[in-house]
């Protein structure tokens, strides 16, 4: 006898409800979640905003329902032209606001509206406490994804002491200060975001630090062996259930991201020809941008380096350009097949490729776990929020990566990283960046920490319901 059958019984016509974020470093890992979730027999709703609408077949196994914002009439805050140049933090107020209401009817008409059970709702923790107050309203649960790290989170929560001892608002004199009360970190570090209104950055980190306070459960997509000791900070701080149970794309081989296209195909053997760990992939994530300037340095640092590279140019994301104009002309066509821009790729992908040898990285929470859980040794750019502190753990606690600062990204100094990190074995860094890889995988294992949270989680979740 099946011994999972009773449990998957149990299940049957129960569902989730997920509120993701709609930028792709906090949607795809509420994606990779629902897979998780639906793997273990429950199914699952994604409501989504029409803002970066996401591709409902390409996830053939969710249900999609749209949640509409804007009054038909009526002119539409969040329109390409409305927010093309918009801060990230007033494009993350835009929505709060705007998807409020919105929000409220659909969970309402998904709650009510007959069909499974729903046991809960997911929401991603910077829709903040609106999102709570309307879960209570209509009567059910609501646990939050935090799609960051926790020694990040642990950061942001701390902003009200920061802001009192005054190393907030950062200043320039104070920047290689330490921060006692957050080590190892740097005044640097501090995850901070430019905006118009500092203000306004301050009430989103408060928005989804309270947010998380009032849920009745934290999902983080990190591993306890990693993460151990922040994991205590949080739940002191938060004093609710957290479950972390990441990386959550390893927790399956079939999880969504692993659709390739022609280009993914044409990447692959590229990949395929190269020599073992001889290439530097290189990637600043779905939202960062640099100037003209940064961009040429990048281009003769990789160049320079003499190594194969791989580099991901998204479009729009160097400022005055569209794509790579700026490029000097014949730049690649002299470098023949030792280096290859593209415009995105399947990064899980490519940092499983036997022959990447280092990731050129600005330090997003994806990047960092997915890199680490490859063995893939790190260079890190970090350019605004959490990055900086994921940079600080990849350099001085994890050991497993570079700093080359932003500040400092000139062609020489690149290709001295570059160097340094392709030594062979890179002073330790890749035997390191190994037994990371190994320690995700041995709590990812049946009787490991992500695989026994994972389990409490559903059983967090099915209580609910009775
Ligand atoms: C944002 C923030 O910048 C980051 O700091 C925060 O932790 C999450 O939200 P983003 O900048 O996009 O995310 O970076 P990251 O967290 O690394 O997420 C990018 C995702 O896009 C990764 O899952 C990566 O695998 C994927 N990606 C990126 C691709 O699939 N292909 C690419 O070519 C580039």
């Amino acid at each position: 006898e099946n011994p999972q059958t009773p449990i998957m019984e149990e299940r049957k016509g129960r569902r989730i409800i997920m509120f993701p974020l709609p930028f792709p470093g906090h949607f795809n890992p509420m994606i990779e979640l629902a897979g998780i979730f639906h793997h273990r027999g429950f199914s699952v709703t994604i409501l989504h905003t029409s803002y970066n609408f996401p591709d409902p077949s390409r996830h053939s196994h969710f249900t999609f329902r749209n949640v509409p914002h804007n009054k038909e009439g009526e002119e539409d805050p969040l329109s390409q032209s409305e927010t093309s140049g918009m801060d990230l933090i007033a494009l993350i107020r835009q929505l709060k606001q705007s998807y409020a209401e919105p929000f409220r009817q659909s969970l309402a008409a998904e709650v009510r509206g007959g069909g499974d059970t729903v046991c809960c709702l997911v929401s991603d923790a910077i829709w903040g406490r609106n999102t709570a107050v309307v879960a209570e309203e209509i009567g059910v649960r609501r646990v939050v994804l935090r799609t960051g790290g926790a020694a990040s989170f642990c950061a942001f929560a701390a902003f009200p002491l920061l802001r009192d001892k005054g190393y907030l608002p950062i200043q320039d004199s104070r920047l290689d200060e330490p921060v006692t009360e957050l080590p190892p970190l740097k005044v640097k570090d501090l995850p901070i975001i430019e905006t118009k209104e500092p203000g306004d950055l301050y009430r989103v980190v408060n928005d989804m630090v309270e947010g998380a306070k009032l849920s009745s459960g934290v999902i983080w997509n990190t591993f306890e062996d990693l993460e151990r000791f922040h994991f205590m900070d949080c739940n002191s701080k938060l004093q609710v259930p957290f479950f972390p149970i990441g990386p959550f794309h390893k927790h399956r081989d079939d999880l969504p991201f692993n659709t390739k296209n022609m280009e993914d195909c044409k990447t692959t053997e590229w990949l395929n020809k190269k020599d073992p760990q001889s290439v530097v992939y290189a990637s600043f994530g779905s939202l960062a941008a640099i100037e003209e300037k940064e961009f040429l340095e990048i281009a003769w640092g990789l160049r320079n380096s003499e190594r194969p590279f791989l580099w991901i140019v998204r479009p729009g994301s160097v400022r005055g350009s569209e794509w790579l104009e700026s490029l000097p002309c014949g730049f690649i066509e002299n470098f023949g097949d030792k280096g290859k821009i593209v415009k995105w790729t399947n990064q899980l992908e490519v940092l499983a490729h036997p022959s990447v040898g280092a990731f050129w990285t600005h330090c997003g929470w994806n990047s960092t776990l997915e890199s680490i859980s490859e063995g893939v040794p790190m260079i890190c750019t970090p350019c605004f929020s959490d990055q900086h502190v994921n940079a600080r753990y990849i350099v001085d606690v994890w050991r497993v990566g570079l700093v080359l600062e932003r500040s400092k990204m000139e062609r020489k100094e690149i290709e001295k990283v570059i160097r340094s990190v392709m030594m062979e074995n890179g002073d330790g860094m890749k035997e390191r960046c190994l037994e990371l890889k190994e320690k995700a995988n041995v709590c990812l294992s049946e009787e490991g920490s992500s695989s026994k949270y994972l389990d409490k989680l559903v059983s967090h979740v099915l209580s609910f319901g009775s």
